[in-house]
């Protein structure tokens, strides 16, 4: 059935190593240290929100294809009070089903057969696939360890006369770097100097541990060419309810709404009213789950460290990365689906975040510690019944 006639673009990007990581994680009983979840749910008032709805019979039919009001505004208080962003909520902000469907209009809407749309290496899995979903072309620019910067004059060896989008991911799945001011105004420099639209994705906005996120779009000369994608689902801990966002431009908010509407037409109703509550109420929350994800960061940084690994301590995210030969191994992916029986811990091997993974990024391990510090702790303890077997 896999005719390559019928399946000719997407048929090598088939099953992630997340679903088959997660599925080996139930079937051994592992701690799932790959897929970048939190153990414990987001505020019980923003919970409460969307029983609520559900419970009057807001959003339980089809709600604005935009986004319910409440939502846009609320959106649109939190980029003015957040960054100064002045966003019209009714033109320039659109809700979509998670940062995942933004980035997948967005492709749709702004790339055309034969376009180039440069990107950060490694990349999130999606922005591979929705750029050939489009007919594009991914250009990937390297990220390189231990600090992962962007170099400018590799982003600008990777545009061409055929670049027509940069796409950004600051902070960094699955690095954990985050893009300082430096970094951004390079890309700034080489937007505007070739005309080409930004689309970054700041999913992590509100996970930068150590620096105060800096939003692109907030340059100088960079509103006018920048779609913003977020969501909710890492700021609030409730990553299962794929309540996302795009902001920009009237004119790129348009054509991402217009790609949007046929693909899902409209997002779940209740989850936007929840959310709304959530950016109008639990910014507080917000900072404190940001403290306690950098002291856990801290925990398995050490950890992995202790082990032996070479960590690439992260600014932002979720996750932690390590190259593990250190420890005398050399297949990360091999390693990873060994894990699970020989001690119980699941973890995603770096690899499938690179178009053509060389030595380096094949010994390179994605660990995520958005779980609870007892769940660390116990993971790093299992990782540790290994060690006999990894120093020489
Ligand atoms: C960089 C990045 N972008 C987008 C997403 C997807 O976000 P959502 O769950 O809101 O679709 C994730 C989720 O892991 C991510 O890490």
């Amino acid at each position: 059935m896999s005719s390559s006639r019928l399946v000719p673009r997407l048929a090598d990007m088939g099953t992630t190593i997340f679903a088959e990581m997660s599925a080996l994680a139930v079937r051994t009983g592992s701690i799932n240290l790959g897929q970048g979840f939190p153990d414990v749910d987001g505020p019980a008032s923003i919970a409460q929100a969307a029983a609520e709805a559900i419970r009057t019979g807001k959003g339980n039919q089809y709600p604005p294809g935009p986004g319910i009001p409440e939502l846009l505004e609320a959106i649109a208080s939190h980029q003015r009070a957040q960054y100064e962003l002045h966003l019209d909520p009714y033109s320039q902000i659109l809700v979509t089903a998670g940062a995942t469907e933004a980035i997948a209009a967005a492709m749709l809407a702004l790339v055309d057969t034969g376009d180039e749309v440069v990107a950060l290496e490694p990349f999130y899995d999606s922005y591979r696939a929705t750029i050939t979903m489009a007919r594009g072309r991914c250009v990937p620019v390297r990220l390189s360890p231990p600090d992962f910067e962007l170099d400018e004059e590799r982003l600008r060896g990777a545009v061409t006369d055929r670049t027509k989008v940069i796409l950004l991911n600051s902070p960094h799945n699955p690095t954990g770097a985050v893009l300082s001011r430096g970094e951004l105004e390079a890309v700034a420099r080489v937007a505007i100097e070739h005309d080409l639209v930004v689309v970054t994705d700041e999913v992590y906005e509100h996970l930068a541990f150590d620096e105060p996120h800096v939003p692109i779009s907030t340059l100088p000369g960079m509103a006018e060419r920048t779609l913003t994608i977020s969501s909710a689902g890492k700021t609030f801990s409730f990553t299962g309810w794929k309540v996302g966002w795009a902001t920009g431009p009237v004119d790129l908010v348009d054509a991402v709404r217009t790609a949007k509407q046929f693909l899902t037409f409209v997002s779940a109703g209740p989850f936007q009213y929840a959310v709304a509550h959530g950016l109008n109420n639990e910014m507080r929350w917000v900072t404190g789950l940001r403290a306690s994800l950098a002291a856990r960061r801290d925990l398995l940084a050490k950890g992995l460290a202790q082990l032996g690994m070479e960590v690439f301590y992260p600014g932002g995210t979720y996750f932690i990365t390590t190259d593990v030969r250190p420890l005398g191994e050399s297949d990360a992916m091999a390693l990873c689906r060994g894990l699970p029986e020989r001690c119980g811990v699941v973890a995603v091997p770096c690899s499938v975040f690179y178009e053509t993974p060389g030595p380096a990024e094949r010994a390179m391990v994605r660990w995520t510690f958005s779980k609870q510090e007892h769940v660390l702790t116990e993971a790093l303890d299992r990782l540790n019944s290994l060690s006999a077997s990894w120093r020489p």
